[in-house]
């Protein structure tokens, strides 16, 4: 069988296109054509997106739009975003507009500590052990020193291990649970090498070490945003009624799971735009962030509204475990220039600002579903690609943005319009 194949991983980028397309497409000249045109012509920057993965065959593009008029904490900002939805980069952006002129977005990190742990089985009994940890613990940390030498020159490194008994939740099994401060880097590897340090100088013939691995669950890397604003300021009429409504909807993601994580959803839109932007891990801050909202038991909405006494506030805290340096930050030139554009923030600032797009996009949801409803919008810049796939002209372009100017757009409807405009000659 010719579709399972050994040592793929060896073959040259040619080599594995060809059996690729030879394999498992139908028409193998127009796959491979496809996936040149996306082939950087400079030679250099094609290898080093090469060599981030294994198996490069081609490159992926997604659009890298930039959101204007973001005052977070009383500083102006200009935030990437990396986002396919069309409606994301527009809504940030008047968004932070919008709350330009009403004191912008104050922000305040709560903590920056990150977790990892070393997993282990043992069957004798726990005081023993505890007498064992206790004794060991300033080994275990000295046995980092190599590694957590630079950290600590930053200010960072290991802040704490302890020994936690999980006996009650799995038979023999015991963790090191170790806390760390990781500065301006999202620390991954940092963490990871110190936990293997830890583990084998921990190692006993009693004891099994399973694993030993960061956990992206980081409910102590925390940064909170918010707005505010009489509520008077919120809507052009009837404030008090359609403020009222918005705090409704946040107050139903608190209590229907369903709805909380669609409510979510429209906050990881404006938080993993920028998080990709910026060369960070999307993967490990959606799971922290899922996870965060879950802490209760259920699954609740990780921002909050209230009104009091007339003023209007709105806010969330957010896990969020990035890095300004390390990783992809400083190796992919558009994650570089993101950062440049964020006039190269700390992680910290890095962490407000993300949490503070994702905030944007949520209140730019909220009050479009509790007004308008949120098909109005979507379905204006949805027009664009539905025109792009019927490979409208110019002209054509023109007549249909124009025509469903105050009209409901739906796929069918434009097409109908487009297809008698062709018939008519309009
Ligand atoms: C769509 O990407 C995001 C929304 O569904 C978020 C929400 O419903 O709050 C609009």
């Amino acid at each position: 069988m010719t579709k399972i194949i050994s040592g793929f991983s060896k073959m040259t980028k040619q080599e594995k296109i060809d059996w690729l397309v030879d394999n498992f497409f139908e028409k193998p000249i127009l796959a491979k054509e496809t996936l040149q045109q996306y082939w950087n012509s400079n030679r250099v920057l094609q290898e080093l997106h090469d060599d981030f993965i294994e198996n490069t065959v081609s490159n992926f593009y997604m659009p890298y739009g930039v959101a204007p008029n973001f005052v977070i904490n009383d500083k102006a900002y200009v935030i990437p975003m990396v986002v396919e939805e069309s409606s994301v980069v527009a809504a940030a952006s008047l968004v932070a507009k919008f709350w330009s002129t009403r004191g912008g977005f104050k922000t305040t990190i709560l903590g920056t500590t990150k977790v990892g742990q070393v997993h282990f089985m043992y069957k004798g009994d726990s005081e023993g052990l505890q007498f064992y940890f206790d004794k060991i613990k300033p080994q275990l940390l000295r046995a980092t020193e190599a590694i957590t030498k630079n950290m600590r020159k930053r200010g960072g490194g290991i802040i704490d291990i302890e020994l936690r008994n999980k006996t009650h939740e799995l038979a023999h099994y015991y963790q090191l649970h170790a806390t760390f401060e990781t500065k301006d880097s999202m620390g991954a590897n940092f963490i990871n090498s110190c936990l293997e340090a830890i583990a084998n100088e921990f190692r006993r013939s009693d004891i099994e070490i399973v694993m030993s691995i960061l956990s992206n669950y980081v409910p102590e890397c925390l940064v909170r945003t918010e707005v505010q604003c009489p509520v008077d300021d919120l809507y052009k009429e009837n404030a008090q009624y359609y403020a009222e409504k918005f705090v409704q909807a946040v107050n139903i993601a608190n209590a229907e799971p369903h709805r909380a994580v669609t409510h979510n959803k429209g906050i990881m839109n404006g938080i993993d735009a920028v998080v990709l932007a910026t060369g960070n891990d999307f993967r490990a801050v959606e799971a922290g962030v899922h996870a965060f909202a879950s802490r209760s038991g259920s699954y609740k909405s990780l921002s909050n509204a209230e009104i009091k006494n007339g003023v209007f506030r709105f806010w969330m805290d957010i896990p969020l475990a990035l890095g300004t340096v390390g990783g992809l930050t400083k190796l992919h030139p558009l994650a570089k220039l993101s950062l440049e554009m964020l006039q190269n923030p700390s992680a910290e600032e890095l962490m407000q600002i993300t949490a503070s797009a994702g905030l944007a996009q949520n209140f730019a949801a909220l009050r479009a579903l509790t007004t308008t409803g949120i098909q109005k919008g979507h379905m204006k810049l949805h027009l664009n690609n539905i025109i792009k796939q019927l490979e409208a002209s110019e002209k054509e372009k023109a007549f249909l943005i124009k025509y469903f100017e105050n009209k409901t757009v739906t796929h069918n409807a434009v097409i109908e319009k487009y297809k008698e405009m062709k018939n008519f000659n309009l």
